[in-house]
């Protein structure tokens, strides 16, 4: 490909999931200069880091103008919601994700709880309310556990597993009176518990054509063994056997064919990713929830999978022209061990200096999220999750094993992470 044909990438997002993508975008022969908004202290080291509401399409549309950007990747769910691909596509600048109303799949669940029924798609029975009393009246005559969600986007933190009926009556008053989501809160949907082992699906979806990555299995909660309070993840590993051959068959048909099906049908466009999390039960695969961009840590785990550029994928995507045959993913087993800053996931401490291994060994990479660049070039904390370790090996056992040698190479104050990441796949491996 002639150097004129290359293009600048613009990313928007912080986190570790927009680092994987900026590495993805570096490796990528398609790609020219990148930029990314606002970026974190790693992306700092390898990329002009600008400052931009994300959030607003004016600024985003503004910026691209001002670098001269060809083609914009959205990291979050945030600048979706708001529509942001919707007004660079208006002004005609190729963008990666979903417009706005594929997106309301993640930022309402009451939409789309309403769509998994409507086209009868596998997931837990559930109503919907926007007022507090039938709420609590709907509560007390439902089986306990009982799953109490707050519709609109809360950060990861608008899901309460009850586990009786006081607990329940609690979220709901939390949620609808007290407001601690916000307007989040106004709706909220009441769920079915379902009992099983979860996986997360990232697809990256052109309408009714689509490509399944690598199924893969993230750690939610702070403690090893799964316990201690919820996280946005402290690690992740790709792929899990969780999914069978046969529960992945029964994936495709009974809920990434309808699903893409029902968007259709909707009138929705879909180009962009659509993260499936599902629920593996005795009675198959059903789905947890939507989201409409890629997991954070999955996305560390799943770039390095593709053999194919997946910046390619991305602008395929974006113009319409996407075939999944087209694409080769990469063999083994990858994994990311999270490293947190101290309080996490409570109050956390920032401003701690980072010291990084200055050579890291073949098939492992450090993943940058919470961590901020100073002008004397020194990295420091500045959110949860600080840093990843990402390692590749044959067997999820190998990768594990690399990345676990590099994490105690890695110091700050008050960092603390997982020694368990991937146990339930190395117990299926025979590995412990
Ligand atoms: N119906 C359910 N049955 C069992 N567990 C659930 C159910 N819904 C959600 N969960 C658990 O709660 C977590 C968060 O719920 P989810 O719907 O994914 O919302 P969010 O990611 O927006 O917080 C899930 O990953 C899952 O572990
Ligand atoms: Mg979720």
């Amino acid at each position: 490909m002639a150097p004129q044909d290359k293009i600048d990438v613009l990313i928007l997002g912080s986190g570790g999931r927009e680092h994987a993508l900026l590495k993805a975008c570096l490796r990528s022969p398609r790609v020219g200069k990148v930029r990314v908004a606002p970026g974190n202290g790693g992306m700092a080291l390898e990329a002009e880091c600008l400052e931009v509401d994300i959030n607003s399409g004016a600024a985003v549309l503004d910026l691209v103008r001002r670098t001269g950007t060809q083609f914009v990747i959205v990291g979050p769910e945030v600048p979706l919601a708001h529509g942001v691909v919707d007004v660079l596509e208006a002004a005609g600048v190729k963008a990666y994700g979903p417009l706005q109303a594929g997106a309301r799949l993640e930022a309402s669940k009451a939409f789309s709880k309403d769509f998994l029924f409507r086209h009868k798609i596998p997931t837990a029975a559930a109503e919907t309310f926007r007022s507090l009393e039938p709420a609590l009246a709907y509560v007390r005559q439902q089986p306990v556990p009982i799953v109490i969600k707050a519709s609109g986007l809360a950060a990861g933190k608008g899901v309460v597993i009850a586990m009786n009926h006081a607990e329940a009556e609690a979220a709901l008053r939390d949620m609808m009176e007290t407001k601690v989501f916000g307007s989040s809160g106004d709706e909220v949907v009441i769920e079915e518990f379902m009992q099983g082992e979860e996986a997360s699906i990232m697809l990256m979806v052109c309408g009714e054509e689509y490509l399944m990555l690598p199924p893969s299995q993230d750690h939610k909660r702070v403690g090893e063994g799964d316990t201690g309070l919820n996280t946005g993840g402290m690690g992740a590993y790709a792929p899990t056997t969780v999914v069978t051959p046969e529960v992945e068959r029964r994936l495709r048909e009974e809920i990434i064919v309808p699903t893409l099906r029902g968007l259709k049908a909707d009138g929705i466009d879909y180009r962009g990713t659509l993260y499936v999390g599902i629920m593996v039960t005795a009675i198959g695969p059903r789905v947890v929830e939507f989201n409409v961009r890629f997991g954070d840590p999955e996305c560390q785990v799943l770039m390095p999978s593709l053999e194919t550029d997946p910046v390619e994928i991305m602008e395929a995507i974006a113009a319409g022209n996407f075939r999944s045959a087209s694409v080769r993913l990469r063999p083994g087993s990858t994994i990311i061990v999270v490293l947190a800053a101290g309080g996490y996931p409570g109050d956390i401490r920032k401003g701690d200096v980072i010291t990084l291994p200055t050579q890291l060994p073949a098939g492992v990479d450090i993943v940058h999220g919470g961590t901020k660049r100073l002008p004397n070039g020194e990295v420091v904390t500045s959110g949860g999750r600080v840093l990843g370790v990402v390692a590749h090996g044959a067997t999820l056992a190998e990768a594990a094993k690399k990345a676990y040698a590099v994490v105690p190479q890695i110091r700050f104050t008050g960092c603390h992470y997982r020694r368990d990441i991937g146990y339930r796949q190395l117990r299926r491996d025979g590995a412990v």
